[in-house]
């Protein structure tokens, strides 16, 4: 790895954690798999040779469990899960340059390679422990065949993981108050030899390696904490048949399986390596990025941030590995407001939205624009719909629109003239901050570096009104609309990343040859060809009918999930990390017995992050008092606030046109994040943000008599 500005000399490899092939894809899957695709592509449009790779997770107990579950062989079962992904990912433009499983010939021999060279460099040693045990169905419990409590945070807690909790990885016999998830019966405890690998060992390099460690600060801060609390050695082998045996041919050992997180991750290089494979290793190569110092990028769940920082690196520096340049880990996914959760099919299913007949860009647009990589983000289709109409109808699509078809009918295509400096500066202003962007692991800021020139090109029309000078300055006019269509391209190449489909279709409609893809950033300053062809527009409004059936349709069928009138027929999907979806998973009915409780199933998790008390202080928050508020036309649920802070009347937009009676409102005190960015939706600009909690948009007040303008703190 090196610590230069993408793009390096050196060869990069972008990972999304592997799905478990154990249940349907839903929109939590999704956000990292679409986060990846995007940051690869954008490391190729900054002319980074790249490679994108993972690859299905077959083994462990949340195959096993399911696969039991059904009554089917785990491997039959794993690869038909398998091949569903293989068909769904392109379906959403994720474009793998390879896609395999953890249990083919390559992953598996090389799982067993590596584990010997742990071995023979004598990071592993034998130990007894107490494992769980179920006595009544004569089988160990390892991993997800037993729940209890966690020691660290008191949670619900599988075997080995802590997943409604503090999300920390458990070692074989930690969790409290073991239960079989077999029998419901409490699990006994056997002694048994596992094999461990010597992690504490690692604690200086990991130190290191976290100090010079890119992606989300969040994949840097959790493992510090957990590295200054001591480390643990790793239990790396279970008792159980489904996995890769534990390379070894001593007696006694061949019913032990390898952990499977030992050979989950080695599939990113397996994968690497089935790619170059094929494409050859002029094309590229493999060792260059595993065993030199190519740039590994892994984009994973947040809840999975440990084995990423941790146990993976410590691996990779004992068998004498490359060390991940970047780790950069998402956040959940809401729906609603509320914990995604399969069991209770509150969820967006990936074929659910295929099957609406959504272009894939939308949601990829939606997903990696909506918050920060780090950030949990909200999916409602409210949102969705004002996502969709406000930034990609109403800005990009509308701008795409109106260069290119006026451009078409006055000059048959591009007109023949330069484009003016401003545009050109304001262009090269635009590939900076998307240059920026991917090296600050910002996938929102790759995408608003593309709406923001659309934005600024609508402006620009606006500005020079061209249709008013073809007549009497048509030298004039012909420049006007030749730095439209030149921003018309720029904002196509700078949303490539993104929006890949939409973007090629644009590029075609500029009577551009080839791919987008193949193109690079600095294409968006080049002229598009002389001629082309009558335009059509790119995207689609979102009516509100259509959304008011989305609504009802996930409403329903979380009710009748509630009720029990469906399962629904999934599988229930595991969940895991990159499944990165705050799942409060709880098979008790929620709610209700005691009144007046908050059912914490519905609030959305606390975040596990730590920020700093400077980091708080940035945030400038200050009273204030709703001066007037209206209604905003043509948004169902915006309405513009005037808010008096004191120092002058902010003009916000705030959510709450249904939420509130706006007439009551003029004279309420309210707390306002003066400080946030300036935005516009639908035409109106919001300067500042009014806080409230909640679905219901509870508005924050002040109970004293605070002046006007004071800070909160
Ligand atoms: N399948 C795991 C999960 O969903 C992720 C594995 S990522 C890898 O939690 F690093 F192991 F590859
Ligand atoms: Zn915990």
């Amino acid at each position: 790895m090196s610590h230069e500005d993408f793009p390096t000399d050196e060869p990069a490899v972008v990972t999304c954690g592997l799905p478990y092939a154990n249940g349907d894809l839903h929109i939590g899957h999704l956000r990292g798999y679409i986060g990846a695709d995007a940051f690869s592509r954008a490391l190729e449009s900054l002319g980074q040779e790249t490679a994108y790779v993972s690859g299905s997770d077959m083994h462990g107990t949340p195959v096993a469990v399911n696969a039991e579950r059904e009554g089917v062989d785990p491997e039959d079962f794993a690869l038909e899960w398998h091949e569903q992904y293989e068909e769904t990912f392109p379906q959403f433009a994720v474009d793998f340059d390879n896609y395999g499983h953890t249990h083919d010939e390559t992953n598996t021999e090389l799982t067993r390679e590596i584990v010997r060279t742990l071995d023979d460099e004598g990071y592993v040693y034998e130990k007894e422990i107490q494992v769980a045990y179920d006595p009544q169905a004569d089988q160990y419990l390892p991993d997800r065949y037993v729940e209890g409590t966690c020691p660290y945070c008191g949670a619900k807690a599988r075997g080995d993981e802590c997943d409604e909790g503090c999300q920390r990885h458990l070692e074989p016999g930690e969790v409290e108050d073991p239960t079989s998830a077999i029998t419901g019966n409490p699990a006994e405890y056997r002694e048994r030899t596992h094999k461990f690998f010597a992690v504490s060992e690692f604690a200086d390099y990991l130190t290191e390696f976290l100090d010079c460690l890119e992606g989300t600060s969040n994949a840097r801060n959790q493992p510090r904490q957990w590295i200054e609390d001591g480390l643990q050695d790793w239990c790396i082998t279970r008792d159980m048949d489904w996995g890769i045996d534990y390379p070894s041919d001593e007696d006694g050992e061949e019913d032990l399986v390898l952990y499977v997180w030992v050979d989950a991750p080695i599939e990113y290089i397996s994968s690497t390596k089935q790619y170059a494979e094929r494409v050859g290793a002029d094309a590229y190569d493999w060792e260059d990025v595993w065993r030199a110092d190519g740039e590994i990028v892994h984009v994973i769940g947040r809840d999975i941030i440990q084995h990423h920082t941790i146990f993976w690196p410590a691996m990779l520096e004992a068998a004498g590995y490359n060390a991940p340049r970047a780790v950069a880990a998402t956040g959940f996914i809401t729906i609603n407001g509320k914990g995604l959760s399969t069991s209770r099919n509150r969820a967006i299913w990936a074929k659910e939205y295929l099957d609406e007949g959504f272009h894939p860009d939308l949601l990829r647009y939606y997903l990696t624009t909506t918050g920060g990589l780090q950030q949990d983000v909200d999916f409602s289709w409210d949102a969705f719909q004002e996502k969709v109409n406000g930034e990609l109808v109403g800005t990009v699509g509308n701008f795409w629109y109106r260069s290119l078809l006026f451009s078409h009918r006055n000059y048959d295509g591009t007109p023949e003239t330069d484009v003016s400096d401003e545009v050109e500066s304001r262009i090269e202003a635009a590939i900076d901050e998307f240059h920026g962007a991917v090296n600050n692991y910002s996938l929102r800021e790759v995408g608003l570096a593309a709406t923001r020139l659309a934005q600024f090109g609508n402006e620009y029309i606006q500005r020079n009104e061209p249709w008013k000078l073809t007549d009497d300055a048509p030298d004039r006019a012909a420049q006007v609309i030749r730095d439209c269509v030149q921003l018309a391209k720029a904002v196509g190449v700078l949303l490539y990343p993104i929006a890949p489909g939409k973007a090629q279709a644009l590029w075609e409609q500029l009577g551009e040859d080839g791919d987008v893809a193949d193109a690079e950033v600095e294409a968006a300053l080049a002229a598009p060809p002389r001629t082309f062809e009558e335009p059509a527009e790119l995207f689609e409004t979102l009516e509100d009918d259509r959304v008011a059936e989305l609504n009802d349709a996930l409403e329903t069928r979380i009710e009748e999930a509630a009720s029990g009138t469906d399962a629904g027929g999934t599988t229930d999907g595991d969940d895991g990390p990159d499944a990165a979806a705050a799942e409060t998973e709880s098979d008790d009915t929620t709610g209700g017995e005691s009144a007046g409780m908050t059912d914490t199933d519905d609030l959305e998790p606390l975040l596990e992050d730590r920020i700093s008390f400077e980091d708080f202080q940035d945030l400038d928050i200050r009273v204030g008092r709703i001066e007037s508020a209206e209604g905003i036309d043509g948004a169902d649920d915006l309405a513009r606030l005037e808010v008096d802070i004191g120092f002058e009347t902010r003009q916000v937009v705030a959510g709450i046109k249904q939420l509130h009676d706006l007439d009551e409102l003029p004279g309420t005190r309210c707390i306002l994040l003066a400080n946030m960015e300036p935005a516009e939706l639908f035409g109106v600009e919001s300067n500042g943000m009014v806080l409230a909690a909640g679905e219901d948009a509870d508005l924050l007040t002040t109970h004293d008599d605070a002046a006007l303008g004071e800070k909160v703190r």
